[in-house]
């Protein structure tokens, strides 16, 4: 597949680093070359900050990524440093920086995931416990199932939470996931579902 990774920052370079190990053609860049990778990806994965997402994605226009799966990673942390540990967003508890982004964007096909884990253990994590569980949403099945192939390549095991509304309870996830780190600088963890 053609991937086009719109931003260039730590997650942006893991995740261009796992898709090209994977087989996948890929393009990244920062800014300056959002136009061009965007027209280029047919999966495009949005790896910028989370207070700037809106703004970047109404700055290139809805048609460029009209028809595309767009793999979002962004979390919505606001600008202040975590209190005892804790970050702070700017959403609140029914709303989601995944459903302003579908709404921007009504003709991309938005699967939000990889933002409960740090870029470190993206790619194929070697934990204890086994594959970890990545946590998926998004309201188009085709793009869903097409990320979910991705997860399990990078050696996850997928878990469909439905609708990108689900965007309200998996983006504090990053929280959760940071909440080690910041107290006491461990970050090697992941998330697993047992039944
Ligand atoms: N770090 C992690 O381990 C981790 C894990 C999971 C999820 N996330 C999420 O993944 C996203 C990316 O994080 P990151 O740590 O890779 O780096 P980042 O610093 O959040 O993003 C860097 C990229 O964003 C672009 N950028 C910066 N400001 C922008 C703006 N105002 N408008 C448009 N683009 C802008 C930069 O473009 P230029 O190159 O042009 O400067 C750069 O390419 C964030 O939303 C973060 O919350 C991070």
């Amino acid at each position: 597949m053609k991937v086009g990774i719109l931003g260039k920052g730590p997650v942006g370079d893991a995740l261009a680093a796992a898709f090209t190990h994977t087989g996948h053609t890929v393009r990244i860049g920062g800014r300056a070359q959002f136009g061009e990778i965007a027209h280029f990806g047919e999966l495009l994965v949005l790896a910028v900050p989370g207070a700037a997402a809106e703004a970047a994605v109404k700055g290139l226009g809805a048609t460029a990524f009209a028809g595309k799966i767009v793999m979002d990673v962004t979390n919505p942390i606001a600008g202040e440093p975590p209190e005892n540990g804790v970050v702070r967003v700017f959403t609140g508890p029914n709303d989601s920086l995944g459903e302003r982004l579908q709404a921007l964007l009504p003709e991309a096909k938005i699967v939000k995931g990889f933002n409960s884990v740090g870029k470190d253990l993206m790619f194929r994590p070697q934990l204890q416990g086994g594959p970890p569980t990545m946590f998926y949403r998004g309201n188009d099945a085709g793009a869903k199932a097409a990320v979910a192939g991705v997860i399990r390549s990078f050696g996850w095991e997928p878990y469909d939470c439905g609708a990108i509304t689900a965007a309200r309870v998996l983006e504090p996830l990053c929280g959760l996931w940071c909440l080690p780190g910041f107290q006491r600088n461990d970050w090697h963890h992941a998330f697993k579902v047992l039944a």
